[in-house]
């Protein structure tokens, strides 16, 4: 199953084209998107009974769903919020027949979610999972179902499970947003190019990042904290990039929006502590060099991640990586790439067991 690889988690990473293509198949025909599951739930339960979506997950899963929150949030006109499942279930706000709520789960079996999913239910909310597995729990108990296709993710880190469900919301969002009055076709349109063209832009990422990214986590091999900063959607990927080192390299790696880290966090930069300063949204760079230029005010080694041509962070930055542009709202996928390849090789490099990391299973059925 391995092949030539040392660990499932680099197969899967590596392997994010293939399981991108196998997602996107016969999901796009004619410029147009096709899931004829979702249009069978829609025949039963028209879109405009729906006044409130909610995205629910749980990790990975919820980090997905705040990307998806913000692709709705720029095609429909309803009200999104993303909630963490295990707080779901006991905190939510009215729940009845006019909201739809959407399920992540890679596993479709995470107790959380499944629960949070029941309550739901019994609410009378409709409800569309997003899952990976179609014979789980969550998968046959949802109204609707969208099989990711991602194939199987056998690490316990979630890599390629995160890019497809970030797809997967994508062409759901386009397809709700042609159920409505005034869908943009212009902004549609754009957006089903860029799906089109996501596998080559992860397979170019790949080849553009992993020997860089490697090198770092070496520089970064004797240091126990590290800092994410970003604004928006690199804010989410911030999140997600935490998570995963702290998962596989036991390292305290802590997430923070750009501009809040002058209201506290800013006393714990010291000298040499690593920054990574994600820079991918073309509309908050400007806002994202002064934060860098705060950091290097305290001397904090900053490492930049951009778009390919931008050159607005050379001259802020200690080291710089460029990535391969997307559409913006898909660049939390281009740009989790590197992410993923830091925590492998930190974890890797400090010797750890990246594929089992201890305290964690790969699908948790307890709440
Ligand atoms: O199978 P699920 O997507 O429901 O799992 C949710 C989380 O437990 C999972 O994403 C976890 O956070 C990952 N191991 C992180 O890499």
């Amino acid at each position: 199953l391995l092949n030539e690889y040392d660990h499932f988690m680099l197969k899967e990473i590596l392997e994010q084209p293939a399981s991108l293509k196998n997602t996107l198949e016969n999901r796009i025909k004619n410029d147009k998107v096709y899931l004829p599951e979702v249009e069978t739930f829609l025949d039963t339960h028209s879109f405009e009974r729906f006044n409130k979506i909610d995205i629910i997950g749980n990790g990975t899963s919820y980090h997905s769903g705040m990307v998806g929150k913000s692709i709705m949030d720029k095609l429909l006109s309803i009200p999104v919020e993303v909630s963490l499942s295990s707080e779901f279930t006991y905190e939510h706000g009215k729940l009845d027949e006019s909201k739809l709520v959407i399920v992540l789960s890679q596993s479709g079996e995470t107790a959380d979610t499944l629960t949070a999913l029941k309550e739901a239910k019994s609410n009378g909310a409709k409800t569309i999972a997003i899952t990976n597995n179609k014979r789980s729990n969550i998968a046959r108990q949802a109204d609707c179902l969208i099989s990711m296709n991602a194939g199987p993710e056998l690490a316990v880190a979630a890599t390629k499970a995160y890019t497809s469900q970030i797809t997967v919301l994508s062409l759901l969002s386009i397809h709700l947003c042609v159920q409505t009055e005034s869908p943009s076709e212009m902004f549609l349109k754009e957006l089903i190019e860029a799906l089109k063209e996501l596998p080559d832009i992860v397979d170019q990422t790949l080849v553009m990042t992993e020997d860089a990214i490697d090198s770092f986590a070496q520089v970064t091999e004797d240091q126990p904290n590290l800092f994410l900063i970003g604004r928006g959607l690199d804010y989410v990927l911030a999140l997600e990039g935490a998570l995963k080192l702290q998962e596989v390299a036991y390292l305290h790696a802590n997430a923070y929006a750009a501009g809040e880290v002058k209201h506290g966090t800013m006393a714990l930069v010291t000298p040499g502590v690593p920054i990574i300063a994600l820079a991918t949204q073309p509309h908050l760079k400007g806002k994202m060099v002064s934060n860098i230029r705060e950091l290097k005010t305290r001397d904090g080694y900053v490492f930049g991640i951009t778009t390919v041509g931008d050159d607005a962070l050379t001259e802020v930055v200690d080291e710089i990586m460029y990535i391969p542009e997307a559409h913006s709202l898909l660049m939390p996928i281009v740009a989790a790439i590197p992410l993923q390849l830091l925590a492998y090789y930190s974890g890797t490099v400090r010797g750890y067991n990246v594929d089992r990391p201890r305290n964690l299973a790969k699908s948790l059925t307890v709440e």
